[in-house]
Parts: C-alpha cells; structure tokens; sequence
C-alpha cells in the first residue's frame, strides 16, 4: 500500500495530502492538551466523536449558506477537506463570561455579556497565542480591514446557528473559537470557516445544571471527557444513543 504524504501534524490532528489537489484528509487524534501544551493526555475515542461532531456543524453551515472546508467524512476518524490558507489568527466569540476574559476583567464565570464580543488570538504556541488587536491584525499584515468585517460577520453567524442548535438539545453555547481560511477561485478570494467545531473549541454548558460538557473537563479535571463529549453527540442525534465511545474486550475466565 502506497504511504500518503503527511502534509502536518499538530496537538490534536493530522492532515495528510488529499486524493484530489486542493484537498486534505484530516485525521483526528485522540490527543488532548491544554494551557499550550502544558497538559497533555490520550483520550480514547475523542478523536470519532471530534471528527463526527465537526461534521455535524460544519455540514449544518454549509446548509445555511456559511462557506466552510469541509466536503465529506470518509471514516470514523478521518474527513475530506478543502485545503485553504490559513490565516494565522483564532476567532473567538463570547456570549458569557468564561476562561480568559473572567480572568482579565474580573467577571463571574457565566456572567452573561451585553452582547456576543468577537475577539482574535495571534495562532503561534510559542508565545502562547496571545490576544491581538485589530490594529495588530492589520500592522503586521495577517488580515485586512476587509477581511476582519468579513471575518466578524462570519464569526458572527456561525455564532448564532450554533448557539441555536446547542439551545435546542438543553445545552447553553458559552463561547468557541474558530480558524478561517482563504479559498482562492480565479480572481476571487473568500473566507471559509477551517479547521474543526467541536467540544475542543467550545465551551458548552448543559441549560439546567450548568454542567461542563466540553474540553474544560479535561482542563480542569471534573471527570470523564469522552462522556461529556458523548452526551453532546447524542443530544444532537449524531450518535445512536446505544453505541457509547469504544469497547474495551473483555476477558472470560
Ligand atoms: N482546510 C485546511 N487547510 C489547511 N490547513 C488547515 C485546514 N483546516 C485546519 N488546518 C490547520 O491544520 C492544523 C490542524 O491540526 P491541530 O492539531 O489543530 O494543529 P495545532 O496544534 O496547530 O492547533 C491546524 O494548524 C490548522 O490551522
Ligand atoms: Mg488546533
């Protein structure tokens, strides 16, 4: 079998040269890190509900009109894309306080923002991807003027389409973070949504409990992350509610 050329591999995927030019397959590990890296573990069967979940959003915009990388899954850990340039900033969008901006200003975790705040992250682990302005953005060259409407007013609808389709299984949309590409067609560029949209990027509370069911249980140690990401798939239907996350065999004396 012919070996297919690894085109990166990062904390929690892999993206391999594609069948057709253009085109990525993105492997999803079971892989998480935390605080840049600090915290790492392996987390048996992340890696399928990631890839199954991203899908299922990713596949949910598309629908609505929201431009995104993804074209289809081809496994259970592995899905076809559109390879795009990257540009080198995370967009992160905030219906309530949590994480960074509770710490920065002083604010009750789940304190409810007067209204969704778009912010970007400089996408360099080095120097622990630092908040940036968007003076910075457009100094340094990563995005124009344009670009940062366009990408706010994307931010933005993938927002409200997520944050609808959490509300509908009891489960409160907090804040995420996206990465958005450039596709070049011709003369014309356009910004798509990239790399994933899952409980990695998201920070997802049940309605009810206000329990965590996203990457902060890793973070923070409040229990088992591959049940809190299965109970998200299976509020949204994308998993038969009988198949939970791999079975160990088990031995018959
Ligand atoms: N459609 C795409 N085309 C090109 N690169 C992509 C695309 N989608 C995601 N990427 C990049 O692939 C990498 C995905 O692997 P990941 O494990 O998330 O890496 P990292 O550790 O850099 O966050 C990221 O660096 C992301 O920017
Ligand atoms: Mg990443």
């Amino acid at each position: 079998m012919a070996r297919r050329k690894k085109i990166y591999e990062g904390k929690a995927k892999i993206l391999y040269e594609g069948p057709e030019p253009g085109t990525y397959v993105q492997y999803f590990k079971d892989d998480a890190t935390a605080f840049n890296a600090e915290k790492k573990a392996v987390i048996e069967g992340k890696g399928v509900l990631n890839n199954r979940l991203s899908e299922f959003f990713m596949t949910g915009l598309n629908t609505i009109g929201v431009p995104t990388h993804f074209l289809k899954r081809l496994n259970m850990r592995e899905q076809l894309i559109r390879q795009v340039e990257i540009i080198p900033l995370e967009v992160i969008v905030r219906n309530f306080a949590a994480g960074s901006i509770a710490k920065r200003l002083g604010l009750e975790e789940g304190a409810a923002l007067p209204r969704p705040i778009v912010e970007f992250s400089y996408k360099e682990d080095s120097l622990g991807d630092p908040l940036v302005t968007e003076e910075y953005i457009i100094a340094f060259g990563w995005a124009s003027q344009q670009d940062l409407d366009d990408m706010i007013a994307l931010a933005l609808r993938v927002n409200d389409f997520l944050a609808g389709v959490m509300y509908g299984v009891g489960i409160k949309l907090i804040d995420f973070k996206i990465e958005i590409g450039r596709v070049y067609e011709g003369d014309f560029m356009r910004l798509v949504v990239a790399d994933e949209i899952s409980p990695d990027s998201c920070r997802l509370w049940d309605v009810k409990t206000g329990q965590k069911l996203d990457k902060d249980v890793f973070r923070r140690d409040l229990g088992n992350l591959t049940d809190a990401y299965t109970e998200v798939a299976k509020r949204l239907g994308v998993m038969p509610s009988n198949v939970t996350h791999a079975t160990k065999p088990t031995l018959i004396n």
